[in-house]
């Protein structure tokens, strides 16, 4: 596979409404991140996906755009993203931008036109149906955000599709001149000098609202291929897709680079491992380890030079991963690395998320009146109708709102974190007089300089980037083992996954002529022997010798 600049890329996402407030009116904004690139390159990160920045009235906190090519007012100015861009780009940083046009915000000029009447030039921009003989809704698609996604508009007596809120009507993709403004507006932002495009739930976009298909509808590859060819594909840019129904095969059409698409995908089958088959991702269950290795067993062998896989553990919708599966009491630091080794030592191009080279942890607000998020008001409302009690709501908010990651970075101990002067837009998280980046940077031990130190790694070490995965002993429930494997490197990564001490056993071991320590959590690390010791969330990447995937048998502990 040819190589490309962002194999060996790490991204950092920022959510700018909670990142650095520079004018104290307590919502992150632009000139707040540009004063913070300095600690950005000292992280080493190559690529910022900076969370949508556009006009937008904020009903889904930017993910409803009125206005593709302005920035929001409470965010600063175009003048200030152009500087953005800039001072990223003299530190070797890439921007890339959100790109969300499955959907608009309703005050888009676009959809004030489309809701006026039915013969309006821009009415087929948007996906109308006459209602059900009844007078109910077309069919029954619901809304991610609880509730029919069919929305009735007084005016011309018909129901516009929402997959969101109702303040975010889908466009209509099959029409030609939708997608055509689509990609005017990317070239405009191309043109800019970005670094490329996150694409926001991107396969919805070939929906069939009749048959009631939302995810990979038939045309969608269709779309992206004319995508590429129209806008990104003249420009040597990272895109990424937010696909929460991918499937290895289908991530394969995604960013296989034969294909012409994107350079990677999202998928999200770990995610879902924490939550009841075939129920929401509210309703809970413990996460099993053997179940995520073979989740990531089967993407890293699966993608391996078919396409590119992208690795996450956190982004602003999904909880914190120290308090989801770590630990954020007694072992946050160690879990914290340990999470971070697991990911960064496989194949793809990792991404952070703001607070998380920290360890930031979820927050416990007390009452919902406190919960900013749409999807967790909405939920809480359906749910106590539904019957359910308001501790087993907060119960399912704690572990997975989307408030967990939202609440604002912290940069120190003074008031607010040092976020704002102002009152923060969501409340932070109290524990911020520990967790914070000023006591990160004066500690070599932090969480930070782990991050720090696994980023310098991927940049030193081709077997990092394109080694093969070999799972070791897919079915211990303690132990996340793999070796990777690259011309004459080898890299063994070993991680504890649980609060006590464990064992690991190679039957192979004495084959190993001798090993290195690329990175460790504690400040020794054990020998490789047949059978090693680990500490609660221990975890070492050796770089090793002599030791192939063919002849390493593990037994369980
Ligand atoms: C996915 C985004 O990540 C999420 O924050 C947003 O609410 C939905 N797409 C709708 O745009």
């Amino acid at each position: 596979m040819e190589k490309k600049w962002w194999h060996s890329s790490v991204v950092y996402q920022i959510y700018p409404r909670s990142f650095a407030d520079s004018n104290n009116d307590g919502i992150g904004d632009l000139p707040g991140i540009i004063s913070k690139l300095d600690y950005l390159q000292t992280l080493g990160i190559d690529v910022i996906w900076l969370s949508p920045v556009y006009q937008s009235p904020n009903d889904d906190n930017g993910y409803d755009i009125s206005d593709y090519q302005n920035i929001m007012a409470e965010f600063g100015t175009m003048a200030d993203m152009d500087q953005l861009i800039a001072e990223a780009k003299k530190r070797n940083i890439q921007i890339v931008m959100d790109l969300v046009v499955n959907h608009t915000s309703d005050e888009h000029a676009w959809f004030v036109e489309a809701r006026k009447s039915k013969d309006n030039e821009y009415r087929d921009y948007y996906i109308w149906r006459d209602p059900a003989q009844d007078g109910s809704v077309p069919n029954a698609l619901g809304s991610t955000f609880s509730g029919p996604a069919w929305q009735f508009d007084e005016t011309t007596g018909q129901y516009f599709l929402h997959i969101f809120s109702k303040r975010q009507p889908d466009l209509n993709w099959e029409n030609s001149k939708v997608r055509q403004e689509v990609y005017d507006m990317m070239n405009f932002w191309l043109e800019k000098g970005i670094g490329g495009f996150r694409m926001d739930v991107i396969d919805l976009i070939g929906k069939l609202p009749d048959e009631c298909i939302t995810g990979n509808g038939p045309k969608l590859h269709d779309y992206l291929q004319e995508m590429y060819t129209a806008s990104f594909g003249n420009y040597d840019v990272l895109t990424v897709g937010e696909t929460w129904g991918a499937t290895p095969e289908i991530a394969k059409l995604y960013s296989n680079p034969a294909r012409n698409e994107l350079s990677m995908v999202f998928q999200f089958e770990h995610i879902g491992l924490d939550e009841q088959p075939g129920k929401s991702k509210w309703d809970l269950r413990p996460l099993q380890l053997s179940e995520l290795k073979a989740v990531f067993n089967k993407w890293q062998t699966q993608l391996d030079g078919q396409g590119w896989n992208s690795l996450f553990w956190n982004n602003h919708d999904l909880p914190r991963i120290v308090s989801r599966w770590g630990n954020d009491t007694t072992y946050r630091v160690e879990s914290a690395k340990m999470l971070a080794t697991l990911l960064h030592g496989m194949q793809g191009t990792p991404y952070i998320y703001q607070g998380e080279e920290i360890g930031m942890t979820n927050v416990k607000f007390a009452t919902i009146e406190e919960y900013d998020d749409i999807e967790t008001r909405n939920m809480y409302a359906e749910r106590i109708e539904q019957g359910y009690t308001n501790d087993e709501i907060m119960t399912s908010i704690y572990a997975k709102g989307r408030d967990n990651a939202r609440t604002p970075m912290q940069w120190d101990t003074s008031v607010h974190g040092g976020f704002t002067e102002g009152t923060p837009w969501l409340a932070m998280n109290p524990n911020f007089t520990e967790i914070n980046v000023e006591q990160a940077l004066a500690d070599k031990n932090s969480i930070f300089y782990h991050y720090q130190r696994l980023i310098a790694l991927r940049k030193q070490h081709q077997c990092i980037v394109y080694g093969t995965f070999t799972m070791l002993d897919e079915t211990n429930e303690h132990v996340f083992a793999y070796l990777r494997e690259y011309e004459d490197e080898t890299i063994l990564v070993v991680c504890n996954f649980t609060d006590h001490e464990t064992t690991f056993t190679f039957e192979q071991a004495s084959d190993v002529e001798y090993g290195t320590i690329m990175i460790a959590n504690y400040t020794t690390a054990p020998a490789i022997t047949q059978t090693m010791t680990l500490r609660p969330y221990e975890a070492i990447m050796y770089n090793i010798k002599n030791l192939s995937a063919e002849h390493v048998v593990t037994t369980k502990e």
